[in-house]
C-alpha cells in the first residue's frame, strides 16, 4: 500500500542577488517539530541556468515559480548537482519544458540514474570537480563540497554575483514555521541543527576525516569569498552569517550531534495518530 508524500509548505522565491532566485520550498518533519527546506535557484543571464529541480510533490508549484520568471525556451542549461530525489524530481518535466536546455552533470550521476532516466546524448555535459561552465556573460565553476551524501555532487560558484550553491551542504533544520535566513533561526538551532543533520543525515563519514584534509575543503570556500551562500536545505546565508556558517561547517568532525528521533518518536506520532 502506497501513501502520498506530505504536500510541501511553498514559499515564494527570493532574489538573493542580482537575477538569482532561490526557488523554495519546506517539508514537514515526522516525529520532530521541524521543517527543512527544499530549495533550488534560478540564475538569469544571456543564458540562464537552473539549478536543481525541487521534489516530484512540488511540481505545480515549482514549475509554476519557474515559468513566472524565466520563458522556458530561454533556459540554457540546467545544472544537476547530484542524483538524489530531492535534487531531480522534476528533471524530466524540465528537459521537457526547456528544449534548448543542456544537462550539465557527471558522468557517474548520468550512470547511477540510468535505471529511471536518461537523456539524448547531445543534451548532456559531464563537469569534473573544478572545471568552468561558460554562460555567455560569465563562468561559473563547479566544485565538490566538503560534504555531500552522494559522490557525485557538484556545488556550483558564481563568482560574478558572489553566489554559492552549495548543493546538500550548510543542511539545517528550521522551526514549524519556516524562516528566510539563517539569521533568523534560534542561535542554538542553528549549530545543532547543522550537526544533526550532517552527522545523521547526510555525511555520517563526518567522524572518520581527516581533520586536516578536510579543514582545507573548507578553506576552498573561504577562498573563494562568496557574499551569498544558497542550498537545498538551509536558509539564505548571507552577511555575516557566512563566517559563522563556514565556521560551524569546519567543526563539524569533532561535534556531538544531537539525537534524531527513534522508535519513541515514531510510537508518539502514532498514539497521536
Ligand atoms: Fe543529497
Ligand atoms: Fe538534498
Amino acid at each position: 500500500m502506497a501513501f502520498d508524500p506530505l504536500p510541501p509548505i511553498h514559499l515564494p522565491p527570493l532574489e538573493v542577488a542580482p537575477n538569482t532566485y532561490l526557488l523554495r520550498c519546506a517539508m514537514r518533519a515526522l516525529g520532530a517539530p521541524i521543517t527543512a527546506s527544499v530549495n533550488s535557484l534560478l540564475i538569469l543571464g544571456e543564458e540562464p541556468v537552473v539549478v536543481d529541480t525541487s521534489i516530484r510533490s512540488n511540481r505545480h508549484a515549482w514549475l509554476a515559480d519557474l515559468t513566472g520568471l524565466v520563458d522556458p525556451a530561454d533556459v540554457r542549461w540546467v545544472f544537476l548537482s547530484h542524483d538524489d530525489e530531492d535534487h531531480t524530481g522534476n528533471l524530466t518535466q524540465v528537459l521537457e519544458l526547456c528544449p534548448n536546455a543542456t544537462l550539465v552533470t557527471t558522468w557517474a550521476a548520468t550512470e547511477r540514474m540510468s535505471g529511471s532516466f536518461s537523456a539524448p546524448p547531445e543534451r548532456l555535459r559531464w563537469v569534473h570537480d573544478g572545471d568552468s561552465l561558460d554562460v555567455g556573460d560569465r563562468t561559473l565553476r563547479a566544485f565538490r563540497p566538503p560534504v555531500y551524501d552522494s559522490p557525485t555532487t557538484r556545488a556550483l560558484f558564481d563568482e560574478t554575483r558572489g553566489v554559492l550553491w552549495a548543493s546538500d551542504a550548510f543542511a539545517t533544520p528550521m522551526p514549524s514555521d519556516p524562516v528566510e535566513r539563517v539569521t533568523d533561526l534560534p542561535v542554538p538551532m542553528w549549530a545543532e541543527g547543522m550537526a544533526m543533520f550532517h552527522h545523521h543525515v547526510l555525511c555520517p563519514w563526518l567522524s572518520v576525516v581527516d581533520r586536516d584534509v578536510y579543514r582545507s575543503q573548507v578553506e576552498r570556500i573561504r577562498d573563494m569569498a562568496p557574499t551569498t551562500i544558497v542550498a537545498c536545505h538551509t536558509p539564505i546565508i548571507d552577511g555575516d552569517a557566512i563566517g559563522a556558517a563556514l565556521d560551524n561547517l569546519e567543526a563539524l568532525p569533532d561535534v556531538t550531534p544531537p539525537p534524531h528521533p527513534d522508535q519513541q518518536a515514531l510510537e508518539a506520532v502514532l498514539a497521536g495518530a
